[in-house]
């Protein structure tokens, strides 16, 4: 089965709506001279407050615009109500998006999100027509404790739970192991294969094997111009969750022509 790989860029708490425009920009006029299937899904994930700033250069006149996706970062799960400080769904795709992040390790470290929280914002995602990026990922302890693999299994079910399988088949889950971010210490990809090989066999348990087959699952942490082609080379990483090598256009784009260089 052949997935479509997926080069996203998780901007986190960077660039004011002027800088993400000049960023946004630049990936635009590289990804302008390729298509499908050669471009993957190129997706960026920007401040909420910078949504409508990169949608406002979003167009097809052949500028290149109209090839990338807008992922919120985060979401509430209620359509709306006194939840200060939040957004929904529905606004995330009203400022245009079609992807949301959810479960990032900065959110469930720093903000205490659970795996329940993450099911429910993965369903009102679904539920509202958008795709949700599910991520998952262990700490250094846990992987020395050598229970690395239970601990994404639990919080891969928990996310999935009661969800259909021609949903979990539309989403994807980003596999961040937790020592991996922000720290230059790349997952060996052998290793990140293996994790994600064992994340496609639970979603095959809990919706099937279509569902396994189709479910896009990324590989996050240090990603960089110089790894991804490694990484693009394993059986079972369908693309890349990219931080801080995401906020240089140079970078990104890089990381973008690498994996055009494995998946054609
Ligand atoms: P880095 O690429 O900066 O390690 O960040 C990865 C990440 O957290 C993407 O969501």
């Amino acid at each position: 089965m052949s997935r479509k790989p997926i080069i996203a860029g998780n901007w986190k708490m960077n660039l004011l709506q002027s800088e993400a425009k000049e960023l946004f920009e630049g990936i635009k006029s590289f990804v302008k001279d390729y298509t499908a299937p050669q471009l993957p899904t190129v997706i960026i994930a920007p401040t909420f407050t910078s949504l409508c700033a990169v949608n406002s250069v979003k167009c097809d006149c052949g500028c290149g615009g109209n090839k990338i996706s807008v992922a919120a970062q985060n979401c509430h799960w209620e359509n709306s109500g006194a939840y200060t400080g939040e957004i929904s769904v529905a606004m995330a795709k009203d400022a245009g998006c079609d992807y949301i992040i959810i479960g990032h390790s900065e959110r469930r470290q720093y903000f205490s999100e659970t795996d329940e929280m993450i099911n429910k914002k993965a369903k009102a995602i679904l539920a509202g027509g958008l795709i949700p990026i599910i991520c998952c990922g262990e700490t250094l302890e846990q992987r020395e404790a050598g229970i690395t693999d239970e601990h994404i299994a639990t919080q891969i079910r928990a996310a999935l739970s009661g969800i259909s399988s021609e949903d979990v088949a539309k989403s994807v889950i980003a596999y961040e192991p937790i020592w991996a971010i922000g720290t230059g210490k790349t997952c060996d990809s052998v290793e990140a294969n293996r994790v994600i090989k064992m994340i496609r066999n639970v979603v095959k348990d809990v919706a099937g094997v279509d569902a396994a087959d189709s479910i896009r699952i990324l590989y996050g942490g240090s990603v960089k111009p110089s790894t991804i082609e490694e990484q693009m080379s394993q059986s079972d990483i369908d693309g890349a969750l990219v931080g801080g090598a995401s906020l240089k256009a140079d970078s990104f784009n890089e990381i973008i022509a690498n994996t055009m260089k494995v998946a054609v």
